[in-house]
Order: structure tokens, then sequence, then C-alpha cells
């Protein structure tokens, strides 16, 4: 874990908003959805590391190799850019926002994201967003690691059944021929290295609240999170 946060220290906490859990929690629909009703800029940490992962995967380079890793993660350029409701991920200029969402960048993203040279260039990044303004960031460490003074922090959970039924209706609404068996082998797999790895396993912070999704709508869960920040 890296401890710049001082060089960050303009963050405003308490117009930061972290909402962490696991895939098919529904964090990414919520916190869209949360930073247009706040008016908030929204970062999505994992399409970051999705970036990373395409980059990696294109540049052919082994996962052993670090100093490759690293010399290609401090070169990279990644920007958000927001068009109306949508936003745009792009690498070096190109818009990869569908590359990144291939399936075969699912495990290669978690495999990145397990590196420290890694991380730490994508939490100065992440912090950097953050201190541009009112923020809801989504991940899977932001509000134990990243933005630890965050005020409010949420962490969002579902049952594994009810994940690998969002998951795989996500993956057949593009069009993917996948089956629900493929979809939770692989669900179970990037879970437990997201849980499991050294460094910002996923975990709930410790002052986060826990949100069942469950039997929530989206909508449903984004009340809740407004009521709790404006109690
Ligand atoms: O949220 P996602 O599925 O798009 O994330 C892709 C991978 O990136 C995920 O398997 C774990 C990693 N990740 C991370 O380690 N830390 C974050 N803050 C966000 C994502």
């Amino acid at each position: 874990m890296i401890d710049d946060s001082s060089r960050f220290s303009h963050i405003m906490p308490n117009q930061l908003i972290t909402i962490d859990g696991p895939t098919g929690s529904g964090k990414s629909t919520v916190s869209r959805l949360l930073a247009q009703r706040l008016h908030y800029n929204y970062l999505d940490t994992g399409a970051m590391y999705r970036a990373v992962g395409l980059a990696i995967l294109r540049a052919g380079v082994s996962l052993h190799n670090k100093r490759e890793i690293t010399r290609i993660c401090n070169n990279l350029d990644i920007k958000f850019i927001h068009d109306g409701d949508a936003t745009k991920i792009y690498l070096d200029n190109e818009d990869v926002t569908k590359a990144i969402r291939e399936p075969a960048i699912d495990l290669i993203a978690s495999d990145v994201s397990a590196l420290d040279n890694v991380r730490k260039v994508m939490t100065i990044l992440q912090r950097k967003i953050g201190s541009q303004g009112p923020l809801v960031a989504e991940g899977r460490d932001m509000g134990t690691v990243v933005f630890p003074e965050a005020q409010h922090k949420f962490y969002i959970n579902a049952s594994l059944e009810v994940r690998v039924d969002r998951r795989f209706q996500e993956r057949q609404k593009r069009g993917e021929l996948i089956s629900r068996e493929k979809v939770k082998k692989d669900l179970v797999k990037r879970d437990s290295q997201d849980m499991n790895r050294h460094l910002s396993p996923l975990r709930p912070a410790r002052d986060a609240k826990i949100i069942d999704t469950t039997n929530l709508s989206p909508d449903q869960i984004v009340e809740k999170i407004i009521k709790d920040i404006v109690s």
C-alpha cells in the first residue's frame, strides 16, 4: 500500500462517496445513477484496471515481467470523457470503452490488479481525479485504500446466484454465446482472486455501510444511499 495521500490533501472527504463490492453486486449501475442524481463526477476504477489489462495483453508481456509492466503503466495515458450520461474511456487517445468489456479482459484485469506497481500508478491517478471535485468512486478498494478519508462509504453485495444471473444477462445482452455455468465459474474465480490477493483485497472498509442488493432494484439502492448520506 502506498501512502501519498498528503499530496492530495485538497480532496473533500464530504464530497466523496465510495462504493466497493464484487462483480454483479450492482455497484456500477448504482454508482452511475447516484452520480447523476447528485451531479457528482463518476469514476469507474475497474475500467482503469481493464484498460491496463488490455494494454498488457496487446503488448504480449508476461505478468511476471514486472519491469516491463511498470514501464507500460507509467507511460499509459488513461482518460475518461463524459458525453451526456455516457462515459467513454480512452487509452492513449483510442476509445477502448467496448474493448475493455470483452470477456478476455475480465481475468487479465483481475490479474494485473494484483501487481503492486500497477496499483501504485492507478491509486495516484484515482486520487488526482478525486481532487478535481465531488465524486462517486466505485471499485474494490475505494473506501479501504484509495480514499480512506471519504465520509460516505458503502459496500454493496448480493447473493452469489443473483450476481451470476446479473452477469449472465449482461453478457447475453451483448450477444455473447455463453453458459450460465461458465459465467458462474469465471465469477467465482475472479471473486477469489480479488478477495484473497495480498494487496488491497476486496473487503468492506471498517466504516462502510453494507447493503445487500439481492432483492433491491438499482433505484431502491440509490434511495437507500441518498437517505443515509443526508441523515
Ligand atoms: O469492476 P470490474 O469488474 O470492471 O473490475 C475489473 C478488475 O479490476 C476486478 O477483477 C478487480 C480489479 N479492480 C481492483 O482491483 N480495484 C479496483 N478499485 C477496481 C477493480
